[in-house]
């Protein structure tokens, strides 16, 4: 008879770099059997060699017809799936607006987030558990010099507040993560005007810990909370000033 296996699984989309190559380390450490994507095959490679424990890979573009196709597909050579984390992204701050470069944020923010955040919950759903988790950010709160971008993340945000409610109403025992981060010493943050931001290591130490608790919600890290506050509240005329 073949022993199913009790360990935890999870899913994180975009694991390639940045916050999601630190989080994969935190949940493999923490003894969950992974699976991780993006679009570099050769450093899901790379990463599946340094994890200690079980890995998956599936190299795909989440803004691709098949996106969902492959999650599934992903989800099925698992044998089952408890957590996905969907953390590909993309952004740009280009005051010149290039088409191209709004289009790809959307193509990936918005469709390709949805594509997987679909393609999840209805699992999910069938299954009657799970955890879905999207990583917004805290340019969600307000447009900003990334038009795109900004309207991108509130998309998310609005999006999983959304499946939160369905949930609530459905009665069923699906939890929604939306986690906030602010500035992260990554490859996406570039420029001038950065202030209180925090390693890579560190942001993924808090949305792991975030996850781990099945919080509704975070900000990353713990302080921009405050800034989140400020948003919400500071006038336009000031705000175009910041
Ligand atoms: N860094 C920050 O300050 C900050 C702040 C707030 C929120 N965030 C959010 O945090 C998330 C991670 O960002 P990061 O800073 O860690 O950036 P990053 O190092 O550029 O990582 C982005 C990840 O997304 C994947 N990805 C991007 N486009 C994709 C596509 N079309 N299909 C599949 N995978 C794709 C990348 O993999 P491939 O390139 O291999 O496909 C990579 O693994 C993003 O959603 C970002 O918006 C970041």
């Amino acid at each position: 008879m073949v022993k199913e296996s009790k360990a935890k699984k999870a899913i994180i989309i975009g694991a390639t770099s940045g916050i999601g190559l630190d989080m994969a380390k935190f949940f493999s450490m923490d003894g969950y059997v992974l699976g991780i994507t993006g679009r570099r095959k050769h450093l899901l490679e790379q990463l599946k060699e340094e994890l200690a424990g079980e890995c998956h890979i599936k190299s795909f573009d989440v803004s691709d017809d098949s996106a969902g196709e492959e999650l599934e597909a992903l989800i099925d050579e698992m044998g089952g799936m408890d957590l996905i984390i969907i953390n590909a992204g993309i952004g740009f701050v280009d005051k010149k607006l290039p088409w191209e470069k709004d289009k790809i944020t959307i193509d990936t923010n918005v469709l390709g987030f949805t594509a997987m955040a679909n393609t999840a919950y209805r699992y999910f759903l069938k299954k009657g558990t799970g955890h879905l988790v999207g990583i917004p950010s805290i340019a969600a709160l307000r447009g900003g010099p990334a038009p795109a971008y900004n309207a991108s993340k509130a998309y998310v945000s609005n999006y999983l507040q959304g499946l939160r409610s369905i949930t609530a109403r459905n009665k069923t025992k699906i939890v929604i993560t939306d986690i906030q981060p602010g500035f992260i010493d990554t490859a996406m943050a570039q420029g001038g005007g950065l202030f209180w931001v925090a390693s890579q290591q560190e942001a993924a130490s808090q949305i792991f810990t975030a996850i781990k608790k099945k919080r509704k919600h975070a900000y990353i890290s713990k302080r921009w909370r405050l800034i989140a506050w400020v948003l919400k509240i500071v006038p336009d005329f000031l705000y175009h000033k910041m």
